[in-house]
């Protein structure tokens, strides 16, 4: 029976890239809704930016320019970036749409009809010269309990205490600088508290993975707090109907862009929105989202939506985080790898995509992302295993059979190639039930079981020295078109994962130009083998190198002193906490330095390396994130500034014993500071 079926991802924030942790999430809805695709059932699958809120807001007015010019422009980018890695929306759309502003604003007055909102006055931080409520990411301070400088207001990064704003000492507004106040302000409440029974049936009723319903479970225990669905101007966002001055909190109008998302492709397309989303729907939903945000999708979403009389999801699907060898995602480690780095040095985004298949399953448990290993895999599987079946055997049925494939009625095949196609045939539901229930290591690791097999059976019949007997021409063509028949098997089970390069052995290698679905398993229409191409290529580790490499923050340059909310109207008092004092800084020996010798270094696309004389007598060995900008000769026999009791730090290429220091922004750069005249070498900079 063919399903309607409306897939979402959640939706990426507008003020920053796409990166490797996200591409989980999408990649693995993407191969969800290939496989729905290809087995006939009618599926939807949308998604959007979500653009609302105070840090986009912060961030436009940094860059000087309106909230909707930066969200334009990630928009441009995040599509690219979905697109180069196969992720295929049926619509990509943005929260700041007029479909979401009208939908955000018909669910909350349907929720107010109902008598689920409340307003409540609250006292909350305000920072007194941006005049605006702080949230609390937007209050930082000293540590309570171990006295860590410029802490967020709620926890602290060095000791791990978590603690309220209210708490922090010297606190001050990481927007202005200045010392936030206390002040009152009416809010909006979702009334989540008169909810509790109706979210405790839904999430009986199947909708959740098992860890996730005890996490549920877990948040009934501690009971449900009303939810604070207003922000006060200013702020970027919808306006609250008969609230003026008063905005829908990002997270209120966020989940609603998958039906704003929806809405507007029924426009474009001509479908039935009130089919998808009316109370008693029979078509089925599906949220993929990461385990932070289960609470969201959990309570928030399927409560508004039953207030407000629309539909709930069938399922959400949560998944873990992304670690990069065995660790979080780290800029310092060069592990912060953007879906445009990954795609400048490795190139092709379906080694991600089969990686990461590789290692998905449907619980909610991280799922590790080792360099190593993925290169390793990566080349056995897919070059080594996949590929090399067609590589071995169709340039004989080119060159030698005019491209001929032996049918599979009447021809010559013998009872081994019989058995061997029916093994690879028979576990075609099997692979679809892992597909369906998102247990994708479990198809992956089938689907190359099976390619052992074949690629045992190419290894005993040995072609290519069946080749070199004219008279055996019989053999080789039934060989051959065996183990091509094979591989169509196996391109079909991989299609989800690797719709790319499946594509192009279907079209430029099988001649087919029928769309890819499962019953294709059984009877590949194969038209003619054409002249077999070089489809995919090895992984070099070096790749992996300089992908990192590129990714590693610069320690051995003074990073710009920009800090991300520092707006561009200048704070006038600034805290105590901003301050370091004249020890602090006398702690920083800094002298002038002579570069007495300049050099690429080789694999390094950004670092030169500079040997130092500071009136020592070893001179300093420093490797400087400097390359784009000099060429080493020119800095021979120059001066300039170096710390030189900065601790000396590993790197790949050697050790880098101190920093010299260089200017940049996004106007230019890096410069590196040279003395005045007269200056030399080993003179202390104070
Ligand atoms: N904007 C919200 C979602 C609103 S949905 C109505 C958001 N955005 S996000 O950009 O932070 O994350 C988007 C998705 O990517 C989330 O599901 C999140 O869990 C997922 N991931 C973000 N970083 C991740 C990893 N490092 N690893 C795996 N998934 C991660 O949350
Ligand atoms: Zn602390």
């Amino acid at each position: 029976m063919t399903k309607k079926i409306l897939v979402t991802s959640a939706l990426p924030y507008a003020n920053g890239s796409i990166h490797l942790g996200h591409l989980v999430e999408y990649i693995q809805t993407d191969i969800w809704v290939r496989f729905q695709k290809m087995q006939g059932h009618t599926v939807h699958y949308v998604c959007a930016d979500d653009t609302h809120g105070t840090p986009i807001m912060l961030r436009a007015q940094k860059e000087g320019i309106t909230p909707e010019v930066l969200i334009d422009a990630v928009h441009k980018e995040h599509s690219a970036d979905f697109k180069e890695f196969l992720v295929e929306f049926d619509n990509y759309y943005s929260t700041n749409a007029p479909e979401n502003r009208e939908l955000s604003q018909t669910i909350y007055r349907k929720l107010k009809a109902n008598g689920k909102i409340a307003t409540k006055t609250i006292e909350q931080f305000y920072d007194p010269v941006k005049n605006m409520f702080l949230p609390d990411r937007f209050i930082k301070g000293e540590c309570p309990k171990c006295h860590a400088k410029d802490q967020y207001g709620d926890n602290c990064e060095v000791c791990g205490a978590t603690y309220n704003p209210t708490e922090l000492i010297n606190a001050y507004s990481a927007v202005s600088g200045a010392a936030p106040v206390r002040k009152e302000t009416e809010h909006y409440f979702f009334k989540l508290s008169e909810c509790e029974q109706f979210l405790k049936d839904w999430t009986r009723s199947g909708t959740l993975q098992g860890e996730a319903a005890n996490k549920m479970g877990e948040w009934f225990e501690n009971g449900l707090n009303d939810w604070d669905i207003s922000r006060d101007a200013p702020y970027f966002g919808f306006e609250i109907p008969d609230a003026p001055g008063k905005y829908f909190y990002v997270w209120l109008d966020a989940p609603i862009g998958y039906m704003a998302s929806f809405k507007k492709l029924c426009e474009t397309k001509g479908l039935d929105f009130d089919e998808y989303w009316k109370h008693d729907s029979t078509t089925e939903l599906y949220h993929f989202i990461g385990k932070d945000i289960l609470y969201f999708h959990a309570l928030f979403w399927p409560a508004t939506l039953e207030y407000s009389g629309y539909r709930k999801p069938t399922q959400i699907f949560a998944h873990g985080f992304l670690t990069v060898n065995g660790e979080k995602m780290s800029k310092s480690r060069g592990t912060f790898i953007t879906a445009r780095s990954y795609l400048d040095h490795i190139k092709n985004p379906e080694y991600l995509r089969y990686y990461y298949a590789a290692k998905l399953n449907s619980t909610m448990e991280d799922i590790d992302l080792n360099l190593e290993d993925f290169v390793a895999r990566v080349n056995s599987d897919l070059v080594g295993k996949y590929i090399n079946i067609a590589s071995r055997c169709a340039g004989f049925i080119t060159k030698r059979f005019d491209g001929e494939l032996l049918p599979l009625a009447g021809s010559n095949f013998t009872a081994t190639e019989f058995a061997l196609l029916e093994e690879l045939t028979k576990p075609s539901e099997e692979i679809a039930e892992y597909y369906q229930t998102r247990d994708y290591s479990k198809a992956v690791r089938e689907i190359m079981r099976l390619a052992d097999l074949v690629n045992e059976y190419v290894a005993n019949e040995k072609p290519w020295e069946i080749a070199k007997d004219t008279s055996q021409d019989g053999k080789l063509h039934m060989v051959c078109s065996a183990s091509l028949r094979m591989f169509s098997v196996l391109t079909v089970y991989l299609n989800p994962i690797l719709p790319n390069l499946a594509g192009r052995v279907a079209k430029d290698l099988l001649g087919s130009n029928t769309e890819f679905n499962w019953n294709m398993v059984e009877n590949f229409p194969i038209k003619k083998i054409n002249l077999y191409q070089h489809f995919i290529t090895r992984i070099d580790p070096k790749q992996i190198e300089s992908m990192t490499e590129a990714n590693t923050e610069n320690l051995t340059t003074i990073p710009t002193a920009a800090p991300i909310l520092d707006s561009s109207d200048a704070p006038e008092t600034k805290n105590e906490a901003e301050y370091i004092s004249i020890d602090d800084f006398t702690k920083v020996d800094l002298r002038i330095a002579k570069i007495v010798n300049a050099e690429h270094v080789e694999g390094a696309e950004k670092l030169l390396k500079l040997t130092l004389d500071i009136g020592e007598a070893t001179p300093r060995q420093v490797f400087a994130g400097i390359k784009s900008a000099y060429d080493p000769e020119t800095l021979k026999g120059r001066l300039t500034v170096m710390v030189v009791n900065l601790a000396p730090r590993k790197m790949k290429f050697g050790m880098s014993e101190g920093m010299v220091l260089a200017a940049s922004d996004a106007r230019g750069g890096p410069f590196i500071l040279s003395p005045d005249v007269g200056a030399d070498a080993g003179m202390r900079v104070k």
